[in-house]
């Protein structure tokens, strides 16, 4: 990710990278010649030679991410950081904390609340009357390698998470309660480490409104994501994306392709976060669609407490 972030940061009028961090010398200092800039093996001897730096953008392992938000947070930079905000409760916790003593800005990646398709039917939300259901689809187009699922913290931390963001912004609501259906149907070895491929996760909001998000962790005709909102005067729905905007019919039937994979899925939506994320350091306020640490800290609870549901078969309560 660190990669895209770089890209889209480049192309933002104003906005220079002084330095990237990563403890794997060849590729990052390939990137950092690439922008301009210098490379460092650790973020503390990046904060200490850059004084004037604004932002710290952090797209490290998760299991990092608690240690550098901090340490940004102690240098008072703002801060952009990769989802999920961190990977445990008590992390997010104390990482919310010292980010609001700092007084710096912090927005978590996830990026769909600012996709043009997801944004156009939230903005639609107001038509469709009283809220009874929204619906995410969400099925990955791109398989991963064994390790990086043995490692992810597992298919709600991973994967879901994102899907668990996007639903409570579309509803607007809090959720208050959790139920997840999940197993393992295609790819034995989520078995191995206790995980699964497959899940159904059922939230029940604060406004009423019943949300369902269907996740396969590999779906062979792309990235399958599709978003809906129905209510008592109807629907409003996006998704899924193809390709390609040629569609041919013929004896054979009606193709589009496959559908988009998740980095091109999202490219420019990406950019759209990072833009927001610069102009926000610029006004000192974050825009109104990002997702902030106290909504960051709600995702992890949430994702949690979806492992815990299935864990135990239960519906689980969310504490506020
Ligand atoms: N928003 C999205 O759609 C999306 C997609 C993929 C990944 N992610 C998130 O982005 C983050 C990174 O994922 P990735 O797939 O790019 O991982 P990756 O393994 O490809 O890249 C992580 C990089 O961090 C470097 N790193 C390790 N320790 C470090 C440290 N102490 N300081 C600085 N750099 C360090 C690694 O060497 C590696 O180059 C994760 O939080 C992941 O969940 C988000």
């Amino acid at each position: 990710m660190g990669k895209y972030h770089a890209d889209s940061l480049n192309s933002i009028e104003g906005c220079r990278i002084v330095a990237v961090v990563d403890p794997m010398e060849e590729a990052a200092s390939t990137l950092a010649a690439a922008c301009g800039a210098s490379f460092y093996n650790a973020l503390a001897s990046a904060l200490q030679a850059n004084p004037d730096a604004d932002a710290v953008v952090i797209a490290t392992p998760a299991g990092l991410h608690k240690s550098n938000i901090l340490e940004a947070a102690a240098s008072k930079k703002h801060i952009f950081v990769e989802k999920p905000f961190t990977l445990t409760v008590e992390e997010g916790i104390e990482c919310a904390s010292a980010i609001k003593a700092a007084g710096v800005l912090c927005q978590v990646g996830f990026m769909r609340r600012f996709d043009k398709a997801w944004e156009g039917v939230k903005s639609h939300a107001g038509k469709v009357g009283k809220m009874q259901m929204v619906r995410v689809r969400s099925f990955d187009g791109c398989k991963s390698s064994d390790s990086y699922y043995k490692t992810s913290g597992g298919i709600f931390l991973d994967m879901s998470c994102h899907d668990l963001d996007l639903i409570c912004f579309l509803a607007n609501s809090r959720p208050t309660h959790v139920n997840v259906m999940g197993s393992v149907t295609v790819n034995p070895v989520f078995e191995s480490f206790g995980d699964i491929d497959t899940a159904v996760t059922c939230i029940k909001f604060a406004n009423g409104a019943v949300g369902w998000i269907e996740n396969l962790r590999f779906a062979v005709y792309g990235c399958d994501s599709q978003v809906e909102i129905i209510g008592s005067e109807g629907s409003v729905k996006a998704g899924p994306m193809s390709r390609t905007e040629v569609q041919c019919s013929s004896a054979d039937g009606v193709n589009h392709g496959l559908l988009a994979v998740h980095y091109d899925r999202y490219l420019a939506t990406f950019f759209v976060e990072m833009d927001s994320f610069i102009k926000s350091c610029r006004t000192g306020e974050l825009d109104p669609r990002a997702c902030n640490s106290d909504d960051g800290l709600l995702n992890i609870k949430l994702a949690l407490a979806c492992m815990q549901a299935r864990s135990e078969g239960r519906t689980v309560e969310i504490a506020s």
